[in-house]
């Protein structure tokens, strides 16, 4: 074995985390830890991991749930179409009698791309496939000071190929845990502890001081500002609420009622709009009891300005075509985007 993967797998021997991912080969627990952890961290992953596969215990439960289940479940982690997909693949993979065995098979379930495959194929089938996500790759773009950005396909693949030639073929599982975790746990993105890493006298980067500039991105990614404004439209007892169905952020959710604009708008501006003189008569006697603004709420691509305006309707709520009147003792059978859950929760006042 290369003495880098030698001293790596070593060096899990003595760090490795025990989670409940790493104690089965289950395919089925496997493959939806992986779909959480895609863009998770360990510790926010880790209690939704242990639900989900509670109230979905094999991949026959989760293919016959209904989608409002599978969404409740995710509500809080974000990245909802991971969710969509998880509950489409369990479709497929009930479909093909059994879980899928090989990196092909498993590359073929919605959802799943190269890394995931990989994770899955080796854990549960020790198939000999180098995983790489981003601790992988920022692991061998500093051990082999590697230049190319990491999100292009170009630097992708350099560090792939590093990744598979690295690879131990009959401690796949192994190596690719203890890449991740290497990555995760000693070879931090900030300020990483290089006078105790087993590897720096093998580190480009650490030999050249890179160890700060790499591994280099692009930054292609375009961050897009927009601005919602939603109306908490209630009674005592009920409120309005309505499913996305938009193909973009948080589609199956459900949400207050939105009204969506191009730019920032002023308290007084918004309550001079035409959709709100409209809503105020649409949904019953009602007064407007205020408004908890400028609530920024950043996803990775997109930051969201989010304003919450109130209306109390007294006696009967009309609900409108489209939307839904809950009662609020159910609201915990909806799935609700995060911001929204917090503002009901924290009664009015999120962040
Ligand atoms: N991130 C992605 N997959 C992981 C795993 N199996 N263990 C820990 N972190 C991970």
């Amino acid at each position: 074995m290369n003495e880098i993967s030698a001293r790596l797998l070593k060096w899990y021997d003595f760090h490795c985390r025990e989670l409940p991912w790493r104690a089965t080969r289950n395919p089925y627990y496997i493959w939806i830890s992986e779909i959480i952890l895609q863009q998770t961290r360990v510790s926010q992953g880790y209690d939704y991991f242990l639900r989900f596969i509670e109230r979905f215990p094999t991949v026959e439960s989760l293919a016959v749930a209904p989608e409002d289940d599978v969404m409740r479940m995710w509500q809080g982690l974000g990245y909802y179409s991971r969710a969509r997909n998880l509950h489409a693949a369990a479709k497929q993979i009930v479909a093909m009698g059994h879980f899928p065995d090989t990196y092909e098979s498993i590359s073929s379930l919605k959802g799943v791309g190269d890394y995931t495959a990989a994770a899955i194929a080796s854990f549960a089938y020790d198939i000999p496939k180098a995983a790489v996500d981003g601790n992988v790759c920022r692991l061998w773009a500093r051990m082999f000071g590697i230049d190319d950005a990491i999100d292009t396909a170009l630097g992708k693949q350099v560090i792939s190929a590093v990744a598979q030639s690295l690879l131990p073929l009959n401690d796949a599982a192994k190596y690719n845990q203890a890449s991740m975790e290497f990555g995760a746990l000693q070879c931090i993105p900030r300020n990483p502890n290089c006078d105790v890493c087993p590897l720096s006298d093998k580190c480009v980067a650490y030999a050249e001081d890179r160890v700060g500039v790499l591994p280099v991105k692009s930054h292609k990614v375009k961050v897009t500002p927009r601005f919602l404004s939603y109306l908490y439209i209630h009674n005592e007892e009920m409120l309005l609420l309505r499913k996305r169905t938009a193909k973009d952020i948080w589609r199956n959710l459900y949400e207050l009622v939105l009204i969506e604009s191009a730019d920032e708008m002023s308290e007084d501006a918004f309550l001079a709009t035409p959709e709100f003189a409209a809503w105020q008569t649409r949904v019953g006697d009602n007064v407007y009891k205020g408004c908890v603004r400028g609530v920024k709420h950043v996803l990775s691509h997109r930051i969201l300005h989010t304003s919450f305006y109130e209306l109390e309707v007294h006696g009967k709520l009309v609900c409108p075509d489209g939307y839904v009147c809950i009662p609020f003792a159910d609201l915990d059978h909806y799935a609700l985007p995060r911001l929204i859950d917090k503002y009901l929760k924290n009664e009015k006042s999120p962040l």
